[in-house]
């Protein structure tokens, strides 16, 4: 029973990509003690748990960018606000932080996405900071995705930077958020534990009855995911199996203003014995 717990939990574990640099001895010997700061801005607290997570397992220095003029509590007005802001490049002023950027090795930025990038808070942030020769390590919460593109934006907004493996999780999913979190601080070699590598998917196949039926448990109570998944792949995870569908947008009849946005990836997990989960979209 524990055994089947404890493959359960890290069956919850889907990181994208966790190879964070080799472990062999001399890099190890590097890797010892470098100095971490975890920086991250959050509006609704999700951001924040992760934050809290990593900066509490790493021992690392915490540090949340507050805007000058907070955005609005309603979800309606911070829509209206973020999207200005991300149409006319505004990056909003932000109260400086105590910590010195400069004095770490290791600076992990966290955000939750906005319009499918990193919030305006944290573009002000990396105006304001010099990451030239540190090593970066992106973390945020989303709705349904934007993970890759998000650490596309930073790879591009910092050229010249080491950013290494990012790490993601759905705000719906934020129980399964802190083993997630242990696994990928080992995967990156920042802490001592166990960790179970994930083969390749399978070629992707045409769906089958079953796989649609899965597809549909997973996203079914999401309202933004209006979609019909095409092809699938799968892998084994332990406790179960992960599915990474291929799917096109469908047209909303509720909103006809919204266009269908083309093809998708999309990632679920079935545990066995549990309700299917999409853990993220990637557009
Ligand atoms: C202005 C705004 C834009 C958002 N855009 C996206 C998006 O493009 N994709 C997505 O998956 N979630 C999106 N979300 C959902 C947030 O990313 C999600 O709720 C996140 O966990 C919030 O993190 P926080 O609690 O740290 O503020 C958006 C939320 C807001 C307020």
């Amino acid at each position: 029973m524990k055994k089947l717990s404890i493959m359960m939990v890290l069956a919850t574990v889907t990181l994208a990509a966790v190879s964070c640099g080799p472990k062999n001895p001399q890099q190890q010997e590097e890797k010892k003690a470098p100095k971490m700061l975890v920086v991250y801005y959050s509006q609704t607290s999700n951001t924040k748990a992760v934050a809290t997570e990593i900066a509490t397992r790493l021992n690392a220095d915490l540090e949340e960018i507050v805007p000058v003029e907070l955005y609005d509590g309603d979800f309606q007005a911070t829509i209206e606000r973020g999207k200005k802001e991300l149409d006319e490049g505004v990056h909003p002023e932000i109260q400086p932080i105590a910590a010195n950027v400069a004095d770490y090795d290791i600076v992990f930025i966290g955000y939750p996405i906005w319009f499918g990038t990193y919030a305006p808070p944290v573009m002000t942030f990396l105006d304001q900071v010099d990451l030239n020769g540190k090593k970066v390590v992106p973390f945020c919460t989303f709705g349904s995705g934007g993970m890759e593109s998000s650490c596309q934006d930073l790879i591009k907004a910092e050229p010249g930077v080491k950013v290494l493996d990012c790490y993601g999780v759905r705000a719906a999913r934020l129980e399964a958020m802190p083993k997630e979190v242990e696994q990928f601080l080992v995967a990156c070699g920042l802490i001592e534990g166990e960790y179970t590598p994930l083969g390749d998917f399978s070629e992707q196949q045409p769906v089958t009855e079953e796989e649609i039926a899965i597809f549909n448990a997973a996203v079914g109570d999401y309202p933004m995911m209006h979609a019909k998944p095409e092809s699938v792949g799968s892998r084994a995870i332990p406790g179960g199996k992960e599915y990474f569908f291929v799917a096109v947008d469908l047209p909303r009849e509720d909103n006809p203003d919204m266009p269908p946005m083309g093809p998708m990836k999309v990632y679920v997990t079935v545990l066995d014995g549990a309700t299917p989960e999409f853990t993220r979209v990637v557009r």
